[in-house]
């Protein structure tokens, strides 16, 4: 026996991938993301990872492994081909009616002198969750003019980032929508667009989208009133959980609120915040 489980053999996979070569590819998704990938996940590598082996004429995981550790740009190919990027439009409602409700109203009234908001999408995948962020504001400060919004939306993945600042999407993607927030947000595809919808301009304008691996140092020293980090840490280990709630506590404001997953928690994560509910968060004076 020399380890291997020949899975082109017993499943009639193209291409074999050992034991061996898939606990070297977990170590380079968990060194380089923070995401802990299980023994339930190897299909879905295999057959992400497939594509990538028959598109470069590679013959085996081994030489994959040693082309990613000396080739920056396939290692972006990877980290796009492992990522899980689910998402939705006003995916955990609670949320965003909870930002238009109490605290908006809130900031109106802490951020007078200032006039700005600050908000963080980070792990934004295709750019749902910030244009229902950019919605939301966008409807609440229709009544409150002058004020200076701004969203910074940011994912590991490079392919996400790109259709997020599209923000073209099929018409499948808005089918909950209420009629009027479709039609007062969104443009509808003519001719050879049919079935597509296009997020309004005025969005995209307080978006600004970009590529962040939140394991790595961070570019921005901005100070956030509000962080939505929501279904990104699912993955992660619990030290890179520690490491990185720490790093937004040091980012949000005073009394600024976190957003959180739905399966997600903070408790033995971080002190440094008080749960609301509805996992939402804010940060200890
Ligand atoms: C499941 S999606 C969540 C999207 C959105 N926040 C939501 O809740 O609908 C998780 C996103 O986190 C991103 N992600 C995973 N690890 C990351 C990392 N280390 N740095 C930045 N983004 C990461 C993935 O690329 C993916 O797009």
């Amino acid at each position: 026996m020399n380890g291997k489980s020949s899975r082109s053999d017993q499943d009639g996979h193209e291409f074999d991938l050992s034991d061996r070569e898939f606990e070297q590819l977990k170590k380079i998704v968990s060194e380089q993301t923070g995401i802990v990938m299980t023994d339930a996940k190897r299909n879905m590598v295999y057959g992400r990872l497939a594509r990538r082996l028959r598109a470069l004429k590679i013959d085996s995981f081994t030489r994959y492994i040693q082309l990613i550790e000396k080739d920056e740009n396939e290692l972006v190919n990877f980290i796009n081909s492992v990522t899980t990027n689910l998402t939705a439009f006003f995916r955990e409602k609670h949320h965003f009616e909870y930002l238009h409700d109490k605290l908006l109203p809130q900031l109106v009234a802490n951020n007078q002198q200032s006039r700005k908001i600050r908000i963080w999408s980070a792990g934004c995948s295709t750019g749902e969750e910030p244009y229902s962020l950019a919605i939301t504001v966008k409807r609440f400060f229709e009544s409150y003019p002058g004020w200076d919004v701004t969203i910074l939306a940011t994912d590991i993945d490079t392919n996400v980032i790109a259709k997020a600042a599209s923000g073209i999407y099929t018409e499948d993607r808005i089918e909950g929508l209420s009629p009027e927030l479709v039609k007062r947000w969104f443009v509808k595809g003519k001719g050879g667009k049919i079935g597509m919808v296009k997020v309004r301009r005025e969005l995209q304008e307080i978006i600004h989208f970009d590529q962040l691996n939140l394991l790595q140092p961070w570019p921005t020293q901005a100070s956030f009133d509000l962080l939505f980090c929501r279904n990104v840490v699912i993955y992660f280990d619990k030290p890179t959980k520690v490491k990185l709630f720490e790093k937004y506590a040091d980012v949000l404001a005073s009394k600024g609120h976190l957003f959180i997953g739905h399966s997600e928690t903070l408790f033995q994560i971080s002190d440094r915040f008080d749960a609301l509910g509805g996992t939402i968060y804010q940060k200890k004076v």
